[in-house]
C-alpha cells in the first residue's frame, strides 16, 4: 500500500495515525478533512511536506470522494462528528457527516474496488453495568444510547451491508475511548487537564463513577495499520488496552499530578442518557494479528498527555473559552 488516503487526519485520532504511519510506513498520505471545529492544521504541520498531503472537502460529497478513493490503494476512515455532547445539542451533522458521508465513502471504494478500513467506537454496542463482570466482543448486540453511537452504528451497518451485498474490501473496529496529544478540549481528559491549568476545578457529570476503557491514541493507530495490513476483509475487530477506569479516579490523577487537592472538584449536571460503562475485549485482534498495546500503564501513558498539554499550552487556547461557554449553558 503505497498511497493511503485517511479521512478525518486532522482530527485528534486522525492526526495521531498520520503521524504514526509517517514514522512505522513509508506510504504517502493523503488527509481529506473538511477542516470542521474539531480539526486541527497545527497536528500536521511538523510532518515532512513531501509524505503528506491535505486536501479539504466534505466526505459526504460525491465529487470530491471519487476521484480521491480511486487514486489511492487504501482508504482509512476516521472522518465524524465524535461528540457524545454535541450530538444531544444538534444531532444533524452526526446524521450527514456520520451516515451519507460513509456511505459516500462506500460508493467511491465500490466503484474503483478500494481496499477500505472503518474506524468505529465501542459505543455502538450500548452500556454496562458497573458490576458486570462481562467485557465487549465482537459478538455483542448493538444497542446504541446517543445520537452519536446511533449514528457510528448506522456506518458500521452500512459497511457490513456493502461488504456482503457487493464485496468491498473492507475491515471495522470499534476502539474504546482515546486519550493523548491534540485532543480537542471539550474532550473529558484535555477539558480536565486546561481547567487545572487556569488553576479552576475538574467537572464531572452525576456522580462521576462512569467508566470508560482508556487506550492511548497511538496504541489505536498501531492496532488500525495491524488490521489494515493483516486483517480479514470483512470482519470486525475490537481495540481495547484494559485500561478501565472511572471518571472520578481520572480527575484525582490529574490533580494529584498537579499538586492540588483530590477534593477539589465540582459535581455538575450529568449527561442526558449518560452510558455507564464501556469495556473490551481485545483477544481477538491480539491472538488474530499478534497486537499489543505500547502503553500498559495508563496512569503513565496519562502523565504524558498531561506533560503535552503543559507544554502546548496554547494550542487548545482558541477553543477553550468557546468550548466552556458552550458547558456553561448546560449546567456543565
Ligand atoms: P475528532 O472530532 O477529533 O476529529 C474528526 C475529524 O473529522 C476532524 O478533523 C473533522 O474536521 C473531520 N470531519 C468532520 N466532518 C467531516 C466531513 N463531513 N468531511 C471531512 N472531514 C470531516 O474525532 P476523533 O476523536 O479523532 O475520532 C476519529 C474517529 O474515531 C471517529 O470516527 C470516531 O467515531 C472514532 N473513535 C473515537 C474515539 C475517541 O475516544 N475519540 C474512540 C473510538 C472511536
Ligand atoms: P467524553 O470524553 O465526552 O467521551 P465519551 O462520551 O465518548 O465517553 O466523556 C468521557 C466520560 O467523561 C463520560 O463518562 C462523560 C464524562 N465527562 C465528565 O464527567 N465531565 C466532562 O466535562 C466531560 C466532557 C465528560
Amino acid at each position: 500500500m503505497n498511497r493511503i488516503l485517511v479521512t478525518g487526519g486532522a482530527g485528534f485520532i486522525g492526526s495521531n495515525f498520520v503521524h504514526h504511519l509517517v514514522r512505522h510506513t513509508d506510504a504517502h498520505l493523503t488527509v481529506l478533512d473538511l477542516l470542521t471545529y474539531a480539526a486541527s492544521e497545527a497536528s500536521l504541520t511538523e510532518l515532512p511536506q513531501d509524505r503528506v498531503d491535505l486536501v479539504v472537502g466534505d466526505i459526504a460529497e460525491a465529487d470530491v470522494v471519487e476521484p480521491l478513493v480511486a487514486e489511492h490503494d487504501a482508504v482509512v476512515h476516521f472522518a465524524a462528528e465524535s461528540h457524545n455532547d454535541n450530538s444531544l445539542d444538534d444531532p444533524s451533522p452526526f446524521i450527514r457527516t456520520n451516515i451519507i458521508g460513509t456511505f459516500t465513502i462506500l460508493e467511491a471504494a465500490r466503484k474503483s474496488d478500494t481496499r477500505l478500513h472503518h474506524v468505529s467506537t465501542d459505543e455502538v454496542y450500548g452500556d454496562l453495568e458497573l458490576d458486570d463482570p462481562k467485557r465487549f466482543t465482537e459478538d455483542t448486540p448493538y444497542n446504541p444510547s446517543s445520537p452519536y453511537s446511533a449514528s457510528k452504528a448506522g456506518s458500521d451497518h452500512l459497511v457490513r451491508a456493502w461488504v456482503r451485498s457487493f464485496g468491498v474490501r473492507a475491515t471495522i473496529s470499534n476502539c474504546s475511548n482515546n486519550y493523548g496529544p491534540w485532543q480537542h478540549v471539550e474532550k473529558f481528559i484535555p477539558r480536565q487537564i486546561t481547567n487545572v491549568i487556569d488553576g479552576g476545578r475538574p467537572k464531572l457529570y452525576g456522580d462521576g463513577l462512569n467508566v470508560r476503557d482508556w487506550i492511548h491514541a497511538d496504541d489505536h493507530s498501531s492496532a488500525v495499520l495491524r488490521i489494515l495490513q493483516r486483517g480479514r476483509i470483512g470482519e470486525t475487530y475490537l481495540i481495547g488496552a484494559d485500561g478501565e477506569r472511572n471518571n472520578r479516579q481520572v480527575v484525582t490523577a490529574i490533580l494529584e499530578h498537579f499538586g492540588r487537592g483530590a477534593d477539589e472538584i465540582d459535581f455538575v449536571r450529568d449527561r442526558a442518557g449518560h452510558d455507564r460503562r464501556y469495556a473490551i475485549e481485545s483477544g481477538k485482534l491480539r491472538a488474530e494479528l499478534g497486537w499489543a498495546p505500547r502503553f500498559h500503564d495508563f496512569e503513565s501513558g496519562l502523565a504524558d498527555t498531561i506533560a503535552w498539554y503543559v507544554a502546548h499550552e496554547d494550542w487548545g487556547r482558541p477553543a477553550k473559552a468557546a468550548t466552556e461557554a458552550f458547558y456553561a449553558t448546560k449546567g456543565q
